[in-house]
């Protein structure tokens, strides 16, 4: 009989699969810590998914085109599977889609602080394909390298929606910008709005983030909140000059010896107020999902029972 593995010997084949950047797998062993960071990324990541349905959902009936109407539908539907994709994630490290649903809607779990602001014009359509899927993306294909299998080949497939997702809504904004007057005002007023809250979609800048160390040690994350925004800034200032809009940043120009663009800090005590609760949607988006989960009440009853039944019938054939 072999004895089982010390925990000192556990700890050490995680350490060594991490160094050689192979991913851990949902049966192999993990320390504590690292289950429960996975967990709150994740779960984090589904819900923004699943919220973030709303601001777009909001102008699926007012779309000004069939077209537009089509390509929204398509996106928000992605949305949900990027959802789906997520909490199956979470799945594999043992808690369910049900409890994770439950701790969002009593507000015990976050999700991104974008979704809590409302989209007041159809531009806001293009702007949050442009900007927050921009942003998005820029978070999540270093993850599609993270060290948890079941989460990296998740983000994989979602990334390839989001490119999609971000040229949509550039195209909206560049069919906008060759309209009217009254086009190009809303582009510029909705890119004024969605500018600085797609900053805060990175975090806090490093020094007040205290878990990026520890998360980039387990290969969790791969870049801190200060390169990734960086590499936004940097992506985007391009993309706003050819599309004719003014980033609303007095602080923004590029800087020849670091090779990159100094841009100012977004407002933190703002970000703060929203991760809180206390931005302008963050009640509405809440309720809102709350609903349709009760409203889905019937629907998981009536599954639950078929399977029962399915399940007795077997037993007694
Ligand atoms: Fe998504
Ligand atoms: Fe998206």
């Amino acid at each position: 009989m072999t004895a089982s593995p010390t925990e000192d010997e556990l700890q050490a084949g995680f350490d060594a699969t991490i160094g050689r950047n192979d991913r851990i797998e949902p049966r192999d062993w993990m320390p504590e810590g690292y289950r429960k960071t996975l967990v709150r990324q994740i779960a984090q990541h589904a819900h923004s998914e699943i919220i973030g349905m709303q601001p777009e959902g909001n102008w699926i009936t007012r779309a000004p085109s069939l077209r537009r109407k089509a390509v929204l539908l398509a996106k928000v539907q992605d949305e949900a599977g990027h959802g789906l994709y997520l909490y199956s994630a979470c799945e594999t490290l043992g808690t369910s889609r049900g409890e994770l649903t439950e701790k969002l809607i009593a507000g015990a779990q976050k999700y991104s602080s974008i979704f809590n602001y409302p989209t007041l014009s159809f531009a806001d359509v293009g702007t949050i394909g442009w900007l927050v899927d921009g942003a998005a993306i820029c978070n999540q294909v270093p993850l599609c390298r993270t060290s948890f299998g079941p989460y990296g080949r998740a983000m994989i497939r979602i990334c390839k929606e989001e490119s999609f997702h971000q040229r949509q809504g550039y195209e909206l904004l560049m069919t906008m910008m060759r309209g009217t007057d009254a086009q190009r005002a809303m582009v510029q007023e909705s890119v004024d709005r969605f500018w600085w809250p797609a900053l805060m979609m990175f975090g806090p800048p490093d020094a007040d983030s205290p878990n990026t160390a520890q998360s980039m040690a387990w290969g969790i994350k791969r870049n801190t909140n200060d390169d990734l925004r960086q590499r936004f800034v940097d992506m985007t200032v391009p993309q706003a000059d050819a599309l004719g809009v003014t980033l609303p940043d007095p602080d923004l120009r590029w800087n020849e010896e670091r090779g990159a663009h100094d841009f100012g800090q977004p407002d933190w005590d703002e970000f703060l107020q929203v991760v809180k609760g206390n931005g302008p949607c963050n009640a509405q988006r809440l309720a809102h999902r709350r609903r349709a989960h009760e409203d889905g009440a019937w629907v998981r009853e009536a599954a639950m029972a078929f399977a029962r039944k399915s399940r007795e019938q077997e037993a007694s054939a």
